[in-house]
C-alpha cells in the first residue's frame, strides 16, 4: 500500500470533491495517512476565493513542497480552484509540484497519482462545462452523522466581485435520481443530517429541467427514512419561491434554517456588485420568511468595503442589520480579485477602512446574537449530538439553528453514553453570543 496524505482546503463543495477523490484513491491501493513525513503522495485540494484563501493554499503547497524535496514524498499533486485558476504559475514557479488537476478533472486523481509516482509530470484538465459523474461512494470526512450533498456545480450569476464562474464554470445541476441515490447511500451509512450545497441551491434544476426543482428534490429526500434533518445552504434571496417556503413549512425534516447571502443593502452598491435584488426586495423576502416560518433561523453574509462604499452606505447597512436582526451573520472584508470586474472599479477602499467596517458589523451582530441566544433560555429544542469533549465530560451538539463549522453549538452534561448522531431533547439553561448550554430532558432515536 502506498501512503497518501490528503489536505482539503476551501468550502464544503470542495470538500465533497475531496471525499470523492479519497474514495477513489483508497479503492485503488492508496492508504490514507495524516503524517506528512511518511506520505509517498501528498494531494492538496485548494481554494482561491479571496486573498486569504489563496494565501492559505499557496502556503500549504510550499510547506508540503519541503517534504517533496527532502522527505519521503515522491509525488506532490495540487487540485481544485487554485490549480484551475493559476495552472501556469504553479507549474512554472513551484517545480516540486508533479501534477495539477482542474476542478472538472478530480475523478482523474488515481491516474494522476500513479503517473506522478512513475515519474511523469502531467496536467489533468477538462473544459469547465463538463460535470464529472457522481461517484455514488465517497469517504465522508465530517464524521458519521452529517454530510454535504452537492446538488449542482458552477454559477451563472456573475457577481462582479466573484471569481467562482471562472474556476467552476456555469451552473450544472446533478440529476435528481442520482442525488436521491447518493443521499440514500449516505443515510444507509449512518448520516442523519444532510446539508444541501451548491454555489447556489435555489435555482437547482433550471439548466436540466427548465424549471426550479429544489422543492421537488427536497420532498424526495424527505422520504429517505434514516435522514432526520435536511438543511439548505446558499440560497439567493431573489430565487426563494413560495413553493420553497411551503415545502419548508410542510416537511418536518427540513430545518427551519436558511442561509441567504445578501452582501449589502445599499441599492447602488448592490447594482455595482451585479446582485439582482434591491433593499426593498430583501426586506420583503425576510419578512415573508419570518411570517411563514416564525421560528426560522436566518443566516447571511456581507461584504465590507466594496469599491465606492462610503461611510453613509456602511451606516445604512448597519441600520438594516440592527433592524432585521439576523440570527447568524458572517462578514468578509472585500477582496480585490484580479480578472473580476470589481477589481477594476475606481474608489477602492483602504484595507484599514474595510476591516474597521467589518469589525463594526461583527460587534453589532454579537450584541444581536447575545440577545437572541439569551431569549432561548428554558426553551426545549431537538439537538443532534456531534461529539464529546473527553476532558470536560461534556457533549457537543447542534440545534436546527446551527449549521456545522459556521454557527454555534450547545454543550450538554450527561453521564450517559451517547453516540454521535443521537438526537436528544434538551432544555436551554445558559447562553453566550453564539453558543448555548443545556440539560438533556429526553433521548430519542
Ligand atoms: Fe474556494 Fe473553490 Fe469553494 S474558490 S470557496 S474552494 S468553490
Amino acid at each position: 500500500m502506498r501512503k497518501l496524505l490528503f489536505i482539503s482546503l476551501g468550502c464544503d463543495k470542495n470538500r465533497v470533491d475531496s471525499e470523492v477523490m479519497l474514495e477513489l484513491l483508497e479503492k485503488n491501493g492508496y492508504e490514507i495517512t495524516d503524517d506528512e513525513t511518511e506520505a509517498e503522495v501528498i494531494v492538496i485540494n485548494t481554494c482561491c476565493f479571496i486573498g486569504d484563501a489563496k494565501e492559505e493554499s499557496i502556503d500549504t503547497i510550499l510547506e508540503m513542497a519541503k517534504y517533496r524535496r527532502d522527505g519521503n514524498c515522491r509525488a506532490l499533486i495540487v487540485s481544485g480552484c487554485l490549480a484551475e485558476r493559476y495552472r501556469l504559475e504553479i507549474i512554472t514557479e513551484i517545480p516540486e509540484v508533479d501534477a495539477l488537476l482542474g476542478t472538472t478533472a478530480y475523478d482523474k486523481i488515481v491516474e494522476a497519482a500513479n503517473d506522478a509516482l512513475s515519474g511523469s509530470h502531467r496536467e489533468y484538465f477538462r473544459p469547465l462545462d463538463v460535470l464529472p459523474a457522481m461517484s455514488g461512494n465517497r469517504i465522508v470526512t465530517t464524521g458519521e452523522c452529517y454530510a454535504y450533498l452537492k446538488i449542482a456545480e458552477g454559477c451563472d450569476k456573475h457577481c462582479t466581485y466573484c471569481i467562482i464562474p471562472r474556476v467552476r464554470g456555469s451552473y450544472r445541476s446533478y440529476p435528481t435520481e442520482d442525488l436521491v441515490r447518493e443521499a440514500e447511500h449516505l443515510s444507509e451509512n449512518g448520516v442523519r443530517e444532510l446539508i444541501l450545497v451548491a454555489q447556489e441551491t435555489t435555482v437547482y434544476g433550471t439548466d436540466l429541467y427548465g424549471e426550479k426543482r429544489l422543492p421537488d428534490l427536497l420532498r424526495k429526500l424527505c422520504r429517505i427514512e434514516g435522514l432526520r434533518w435536511i438543511r439548505i445552504l446558499y440560497c439567493y434571496p431573489e430565487e426563494i419561491t413560495d413553493e420553497l417556503i411551503e415545502v419548508m413549512r410542510e416537511e418536518p425534516k427540513i430545518c427551519h434554517y436558511i442561509d441567504m447571502p445578501i452582501q449589502h443593502v445599499n441599492n447602488d452598491i448592490l447594482k455595482r456588485m451585479g446582485r439582482r435584488t434591491t433593499k426593498e426586495e430583501l426586506t420583503a423576502v425576510i419578512r415573508k420568511l419570518r411570517d411563514a416560518i416564525p421560528d426560522i433561523a436566518l443566516r447571511t453574509t456581507l461584504i465590507a468595503g466594496f469599491p465606492g462604499e462610503r461611510q453613509c452606505d456602511h451606516e445604512e447597512l448597519m441600520d438594516f442589520i440592527d433592524e432585521m436582526e439576523f440570527d447568524r451573520l458572517g462578514v468578509f472584508s472585500y477582496s480585490q480579485e484580479e480578472d473580476t470586474p470589481a477589481a477594476g472599479y475606481p474608489d477602492q477602499v483602504s484595507d484599514r477602512q474595510k476591516d474597521e467596517w467589518r469589525d463594526e458589523l461583527m460587534e453589532l451582530q454579537q450584541e444581536i446574537s447575545r440577545e437572541k441566544s439569551a431569549a432561548l433560555k428554558e426553551h426545549v429544542l431537538d439537538v443532534m449530538i456531534d461529539g464529546r469533549i473527553p476532558e470536560e465530560g461534556e457533549y457537543i451538539g447542534r440545534t436546527y439553528r446551527d449549521a456545522p463549522d459556521v454557527d454555534g453549538y450547545i454543550f450538554l452534561d450527561s453521564n450517559e453514553e451517547l453516540m454521535s448522531g443521537t438526537f436528544v431533547r434538551a432544555r436551554v439553561t445558559g447562553s453566550s453570543e453564539y453558543d448555548l448550554t443545556g440539560v438533556i430532558e429526553d433521548e430519542f432515536a
